[in-house]
């Protein structure tokens, strides 16, 4: 049983799914807003040693949808110019079109720049958070702020650019290390419907 919270937000109100299992089923939810069709998997390659991306996949091809997976490099380091540069190129590579749909596959920081990159190339795709950090979960995948950071300083690049979907699954915090999983407890405490409709948050 998922948690379905409709957010109506801006000109693209969607729903933040939540539940144990939500990474299988993420196709399945993305069939109910969109064709089959392309989705490129934008991945923090810290995610590589554990199961979540081949779920995502498999639950994407279960739902007949095309995957293409491309990693990034984990953490703060990827929300660059240089990174956002290199992901338009491999889309541009792999012919991504208007069409096709970007999902952003980790923490704050690939949701950041995977979002940019969706809200920037061919003037903004379609976009899905699946975040597997507990800040990802609660805050950053929420209300389509994306960007990136300059030498100057952090966040100072970006746009607003709303997703189509957020399906987060509680078990991917599983695999988190232990100072996360703390930040999960904290986060946990303040869990439920209100904070996730509240203006409070955003
Ligand atoms: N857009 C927004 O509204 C918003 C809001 C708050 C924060 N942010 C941004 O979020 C970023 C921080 O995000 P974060 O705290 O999620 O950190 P992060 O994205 O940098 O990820 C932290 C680390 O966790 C690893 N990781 C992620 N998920 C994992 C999993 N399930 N199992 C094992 N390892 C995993 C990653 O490989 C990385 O090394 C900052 O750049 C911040 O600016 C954005």
């Amino acid at each position: 049983m998922f948690t379905r919270v409709p957010l109506r937000l801006g000109d693209t109100p969607h729903d933040y799914v939540l539940g144990d299992g939500v990474l299988d089923a993420v196709g399945v939810l993305l069939r109910e807003v969109t064709s089959p069709g392309r989705v490129v998997v934008v991945m923090d390659s810290g995610l590589e040693t554990t199961p979540i991306p081949t779920r995502v996949c498999d639950a994407l091809v279960d739902a007949d949808f095309d995957a293409d997976v491309v990693e990034v490099p984990p953490g703060e380091t990827s929300k660059s110019i240089a990174e956002a540069e290199h992901l338009w190129s491999t889309f541009a590579e792999l012919g991504v079109e208007r069409r096709d749909t970007v999902l952003a596959l980790g923490g704050g920081a690939v949701g950041d720049l995977a979002g940019f990159c969706a809200a920037t190339w061919q003037r903004g795709v379609r976009l899905v958070h699946v975040p597997t950090t507990s800040l990802a979960m609660a805050d950053s995948a929420v209300g389509g702020k994306t960007g990136v950071n300059l030498p100057m300083g952090k966040n100072l690049v970006g746009a607003f650019h709303l997703p189509v979907l957020v399906a987060a699954d509680l078990s991917a915090l599983d695999t988190l290390p232990d100072r996360e999983f703390r930040f999960r407890e904290m986060h946990d405490l303040q869990w439920n419907r209100e904070d996730l409709t509240g203006p409070s948050r955003w």
